[in-house]
Order: structure tokens, then sequence, then C-alpha cells
């Protein structure tokens, strides 16, 4: 089986990205091949400064690093550093209707608020399923977000196999049933466009703040709460905390006569130990970025020669070689 998923690095990674995709990569490493990608030219579309999309990229490769992805095991790379992904995108893109990626609701979703739209931004949902299509993958990571984007690269996969013979392999979403939309200190998505993250190596100062002004309700504390599997804190909790914790919180909830303060503290504390061993890890990564970077090089060779032979599939079928 052949795992690959990518992540965009604009901004810092928050804990919607590694509790609902991160987690699973770490898990599925040990496929026979992996492939886990910082997706830069995705991000291209929206960060538009070059010493910050560096950073942020070189950041990425290191956090993921950090939370446990081991280069002996997988394959991390750039995105930018395969040109035969964006070759494949055309090929794909000449076969793709406007109506497909008029429907994606991210695209949707960005233009609805406000969020100035541009070509790349569109198409996006083309260049990640080269992405996929490119390294013959069977399964691909990802939270709930993504997977109307996977079912848009099945399509033009089967289609373009309909057309020109049986050229791609189809691939599949996989999510976690528990994290697969982890909810932000609003109660929404955890997003980065909504401004409502945790990120993973916040300074814990901070974050605990974050976490003390998440939205609760306001039932009286006394008041017993069934529907605590329902909460954003106890959602949050339940990701940090060990099973025990847990249940411990849930009876909690259950019997009534607590504060949501003191919930918040419980999470931030879960919060600081679930992280700690990642966080010392990532300060070690950081002092040396040239053994990231090479890193990523090696994990670049790799991905190059595969991505490079299901190029010359597709365009030997297709008739542009
Ligand atoms: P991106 O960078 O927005 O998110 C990276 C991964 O994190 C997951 N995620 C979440 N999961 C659960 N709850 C949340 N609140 C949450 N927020 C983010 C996303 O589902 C994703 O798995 N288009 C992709 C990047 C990409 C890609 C690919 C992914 C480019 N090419 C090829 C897979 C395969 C994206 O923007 O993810």
């Amino acid at each position: 089986m052949r795992v690959l998923s990518g992540i965009q690095p604009t901004g810092r990674f928050h804990w919607g990205n590694y509790f609902g995709a991160i987690q699973q990569y770490i898990e599925l490493q040990d496929e026979d091949e992996s492939y886990y990608f910082i997706a830069n030219l995705h991000a291209l579309t929206t960060i538009r400064d070059r010493e910050l999309l560096r950073q942020l990229t070189l950041d990425a490769a290191i956090d993921l690093l950090a939370l446990g992805l081991d280069p002996n095991r997988a394959n991390l790379f750039a995105q930018s550093d395969i040109p035969e992904v964006s070759e494949l995108c055309w090929l794909l893109l000449s076969g793709t209707s406007m109506g497909l990626l008029e429907r994606c609701v991210s695209f949707k979703d960005k233009k609805a608020r406000g969020i100035q739209a541009n070509v790349g931004l569109f198409t996006y949902p083309v260049l990640m399923s080269a992405d996929i299509l490119a390294y013959d993958a069977d399964v691909v990571p990802v939270g709930e977000d993504q997977l109307q984007h996977i079912e848009v690269c099945r399509d033009l996969a089967m289609s373009f196999n309909h057309q020109f013979g049986d050229v791609f392999t189809l691939p599949k979403g996989k999510v976690l049933a528990d994290s697969a939309k982890v909810p932000g200190t609003d109660g929404e998505k955890m997003s980065k466009s909504y401004n409502n993250t945790l990120e993973l190596f916040e300074a814990p100062k901070p974050q605990r703040k974050k976490i003390m002004r998440i939205t609760t309700d306001s039932r009286p504390m006394e008041e017993p709460k069934p529907d605590y599997e329902d909460d954003t804190l106890f959602q949050l909790y339940r990701l940090v905390a060990t099973e025990s914790e847990c249940a411990e919180m849930a009876e909690l909830y259950q019997r009534g006569g607590f504060g949501y303060g003191e919930v918040k503290k419980a999470v931030a504390d879960a919060a600081d130990r679930y992280f700690a061993e990642p966080r010392a890890r990532r300060e070690e990564l950081a002092a040396h970025p040239e053994r990231v970077r090479e890193i990523l090089a090696d994990g670049a060779n790799v991905a190059r020669k595969k991505a490079g032979d299901v190029l010359l599939r597709a365009q030997q079928a297709c008739g542009v070689k």
C-alpha cells in the first residue's frame, strides 16, 4: 500500500492538522511506501512573501519531524521540488470541467468570506489531484475537509483512464473518526483562516490564555451535563488527555457541580504534557536546519523518480510523448 499526504505551510500547524492528519501520517509511515510533502505551491496562492514562505516551509518540515515522522521510513519533501507534478497538473487541467471546480466547498467558502480568489485557488484541487496521482497513492490520510478534493481527484483520474487507458491508480481518503473535524476555540472547525487555532508549538503561556478564552455555554455550574460529547472543551480535552482522565472528566460533566474554568485548566495541563516531548525534539532540530534541508532533498530524490515514471506514463497515454 502506498500512502501519500500533503500539508500547506500557510502558518504554524495547529491541533486540527495534528489530530486530523499528522497523527495518521505517523501511524502509516510503516506501510510499504509513504510520501509526505509540504504543499508550498498551494501555499503560494495565499502567501506572497518569499522569506515567510521559505521559513514556514522549513518550520513545517521541522514540526513534522519533531512530531515523529521518521525520514528512514517515510519520504518527506517540499512539493515545489517535484516539477513533474506541475506538468501532470496541466495534463489533468485540460480535462477538468469548470463546473466540477465551481462546486468545491473550500473555494465557495473562501469566496463567500470575501477572500479574493485567484486562478490558483480555483484550480487547487487539480494540483492536489496531480500530487496524489503522481505517486500512485492508494491511501490519502486527511481531515474531513479534504475528502471532497479526493473525490475530485478520483473523478479526474477515472475520466483520464476512460479516455486514455489505465494510467492512474484510484486513491481513497482516510479520516480518523474521532478527529476528522477538530473544533477551534469558537467551536467551529479549527482553521487558520477562521483565526480560532491552538498551535502545536505555541509558547505554553499564550496558549493557556487562548484556552481560557474558549467559548462555553452559560448553564449553571451545578447542572449535570450529559451532552458532554458535544462540548468543545471536552472534545479538545479528549485529544490530549489519557483514557482514564477522559473517563473521569466525562463523569464530572454528568454529575455537574464544576466550573468550565477547571476544565480549561485541565485541557491546558494535558496539552502541556502531551506536547512536551515533541517540543524538546523540535528545539534540537531547529538548531540544525541544514540537516532538515538534507532530509527534504533526500525525500525529493525518491519522490521525483516515482513522479517521473507516472508522468511519462500519462504523457505517452495522451499523446504528448
Ligand atoms: P491543509 O494544509 O489545510 O491541512 C492539512 C491537513 O490537516 C487537516 N485539517 C484538519 N483535520 C481535522 N480537523 C481540523 N480542524 C483540520 N484542519 C486541517 C486537513 O484535512 C489536512 O489533511 N489541500 C490540502 C493540502 C494538500 C494535500 C495534497 C493533501 C495539497 N496536496 C494531496 C492530501 C493530498 C490542504 O490544504 O490541507
